[in-house]
């Protein structure tokens, strides 16, 4: 079973936001089961390797789309965006933790879902609305 399920209402409406979203849920779906079906350190190390990278590419992505239509809200989306790649940083202790055997805490995907929501509905939405692409 899916951790996070994809839903119309979790698009913003800008075509390489919702689709580099929908490959944060995917990413978040991998470790989730990594993490709930027990598949072992390596697979919850690679998995969450992966989620990191590309929140990192992400992140980007969307900071060149602020800087080349000029958005007026870029400093505090951006300094969002490092709160929150730290946030998923630091997470890396936990999830090695988990891969070695420990029990996997509900609590820690339930972060990282309530993360990437919050995200994609408060300024990423805001930042879709007013930048050509929607
Ligand atoms: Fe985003
Ligand atoms: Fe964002």
């Amino acid at each position: 079973m899916e951790w996070i399920l994809w839903d119309e209402t979790m698009n913003t409406g800008h075509a390489g936001l919702d689709e580099d979203h929908r490959k944060l849920v995917a990413l978040i779906n991998r470790l989730a089961d990594g993490l709930t079906n027990h598949k072992g350190a390596a697979f919850c190390r690679d998995a969450f390797g992966q989620l990191v990278e590309h929140v990192q590419q992400h992140f980007a992505m969307e900071e060149r789309l602020m800087a080349e239509h000029g958005y007026l809200d870029a400093e505090r989306h951006k300094a969002h965006h490092a709160t929150l790649f730290e946030e998923v940083r630091v997470l890396s202790d936990a999830i090695e933790a988990i891969g070695a055997g420990a029990s996997p805490s509900v609590s820690l995907l339930d972060f990282l879902e309530v993360w990437l929501k919050h995200h994609i509905d408060g300024l990423d939405r805001s930042l879709a609305a007013a930048i050509p692409g929607s």
